[in-house]
């Protein structure tokens, strides 16, 4: 074992005094109000930027790729994120419209998994999105290339400037490849971590008429 596994082996998992207890027996018929719950009791528990989450997607050879975003709403429609339709994972939403979203709360030994196809939201929620936000952000849009080979830092330099004076100077201006995607669940499955490793997960699969099916698997 070189040093860096040793390193590995001596990190913890879930060295909390007390983890949560969630019985699936009590858990709602849809996914959707077991996630804000479990969203809002990270925060609670005081983990960092719970809203933080990996998207996977496949390229046009079928080959995974992923990255953190932040989650912009969940409700009815589904998950909702942002990003430029230009770059890498925008491309490879237009080609394969379907992803997998991945949460993890360490401080309570939760994990949440979603799965289902991508849309992308009509332009004007895409710009609302974005003109809500802070000028950073407009001027982090505006700046554009996202995923495209950069030639050097004073190459980013220069534009990230011209674009903080626009964001600045026009706060409605509009970054047309900015989009709101939405990712319509057909699984969900929640996991709660326990000491024993007697971990509960609890899948929701999309039913027939709208509703949805509940069931446990192995850990
Ligand atoms: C904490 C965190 C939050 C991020 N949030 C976003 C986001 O909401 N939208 C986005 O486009 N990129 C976000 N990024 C940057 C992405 O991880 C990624 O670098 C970028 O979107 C390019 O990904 P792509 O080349 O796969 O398209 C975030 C990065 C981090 C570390």
């Amino acid at each position: 074992m070189d040093d860096f596994d040793a390193f590995l082996h001596t990190l913890r998992v879930w060295d909390l005094p007390e983890l949560p207890r969630f019985d699936p027996a009590t858990a709602p018929e849809a996914p959707l109000p077991l996630f804000r719950e479990w969203l809002r009791a990270a925060h609670a528990a005081g983990q960092p930027e719970p809203h933080g989450m990996t998207l996977a997607t496949t390229d046009a050879e079928g080959h995974p790729d992923v990255r953190t975003l932040m989650l912009h709403g969940a409700d009815e429609r589904g998950w909702h994120f942002a990003s430029h339709a230009t770059s890498a994972k925008g491309r490879q939403l237009a080609e394969r419209p379907y992803a997998a979203l991945g949460f993890y709360w360490a401080v309570q030994a939760r994990q949440v998994r979603v799965r289902g196809p991508v849309v992308a939201a009509p332009d004007a929620e895409g710009q609302a999105d974005l003109h809500a936000r802070s000028t950073g952000s407009l001027a982090a849009a505006l700046t554009g290339r996202m995923s495209d080979v950069l030639g050097s830092q004073e190459e980013l330099a220069r534009a990230s400037a011209e674009a903080w004076e626009r964001a600045q100077a026009h706060p409605d201006l509009p970054v047309p490849t900015w989009t709101r995607y939405l990712l319509a669940p057909t699984e969900v499955e929640f996991f709660q971590g326990d000491a024993q490793r007697r971990h509960v997960r609890l899948r929701y699969r999309r039913a027939g008429g709208g509703g949805w099916m509940r069931e446990l698997l192995w850990p």
